[in-house]
């Protein structure tokens, strides 16, 4: 089983994201991390314990991270998408466990050089932490097996705004220097989550499958509510569990080596991903950037595993 840590903002996206790896056994969820987001950093540690918690895995250590960007202050967060408390408006019961007491950076660290294998770390909200681990702790680069971030737009323009995708809005420069740094990393954004949607017939699947799924249908619902009245769409984009089916079963996107730059101006196109798609590139910096995805497989993968989960 490949370690796995997964640092995150919960997030709707996020929960399901977690509850994916706890239902899958090529990989042991060792960490999570928590970082500034969806919602702001109390919330996010809350939300990972509780969603933890709500799987019986409450013995998974959370250690909170960066509260802010890297350079300026977020402007705005997604509460209108999430919910303000980040998990719908759904109030789920509170974890016995505290969260670690170290900080997220130390916390990654240590288990970074305990690993006995290279272990896969899936970033699946703001890559700050990600960022200030590579920059305190630069020797953990090595144990770093595969980085999945979840973040960017080749060619689908951006969510946030018509440039920038959220992750990396929310800290462009930390996305730079997370891109930059030589991990291997593969780069899953809105080009392949976006056709990876979930509708309401797979949610009603784990959904009856016991009280773990009927829990995780309630928190979609707002994200299935917003996802109507924003886009006139009767799913959801799952953007987050996408980057971890790729951690889990490495492979299940097409990937291609491309060169990547975030634009760090404070422009227009602050935010955005610049993908070089005019060359496959050999550079050292260069990331496996997905450009493929069979989206119903993926949504299967995820629905099956959560009604497996929740059968437990
Ligand atoms: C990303 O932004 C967040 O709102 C989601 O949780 C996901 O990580 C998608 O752009
Ligand atoms: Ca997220």
């Amino acid at each position: 089983r490949t370690p796995l840590v997964i640092d995150t903002d919960p997030g709707i996206d996020d929960a399901l994201a977690i509850l994916l790896a706890l239902a899958s056994p090529e990989v042991d969820l060792r960490l999570v991390t928590t970082v500034h987001g969806n919602v702001d950093l109390g919330r996010t540690t809350e939300n990972a314990l509780r969603v933890l918690h709500l799987a019986g895995r409450s013995d998974v250590p959370v250690a909170a991270g960066a509260r802010d960007s890297l350079v300026y202050r977020q402007p705005e967060r997604a509460g209108h998408v999430h919910g303000e408390a980040g998990l719908g408006g759904v109030q789920l019961p509170p974890s016995p466990a505290a969260a670690d007491p170290r900080p997220a950076v130390t916390a990654l660290a240590e288990l970074l050089l305990a690993a006995e294998e290279p272990v896969t770390v899936a970033a699946i909200g703001p890559w700050t932490n990600i960022a200030l681990l590579l920059a305190v702790h630069p020797e953990v680069a090595e144990r770093i097996g595969r980085l999945v971030l979840m973040g960017g737009s080749a060619a689908r323009g951006g969510n946030v705004t018509a440039a920038a995708e959220f992750n990396v809005w929310a800290d462009p420069e930390a996305a730079q220097r997370v891109l930059g740094s030589g991990v291997p990393t593969v780069l899953v954004g809105l080009d392949v989550t976006l056709p990876t949607v979930l509708d309401a017939d797979g949610i009603a699947r784990f959904a009856a499958a016991g009280p773990v799924g009927a829990t995780a249908a309630a928190v979609l619902q707002q994200y299935l509510d917003h996802a109507r009245s924003a886009y006139g769409t009767t799913g959801v984009v799952v953007h987050d569990a996408l980057a971890l089916t790729e951690a889990i079963a490495p492979g299940t996107l097409g990937t291609v080596r491309r060169d990547v730059v975030v634009d760090t101006t404070l422009g227009a196109g602050r935010g955005q991903t610049l993908v070089d798609r005019r060359r496959v590139s050999d550079s050292p910096t260069a990331v496996d950037v997905a450009e493929t995805v069979d989206g119903p497989a993926a949504v299967e993968f995820l629905v099956s595993r959560l009604e497996a989960l929740s059968r437990a």
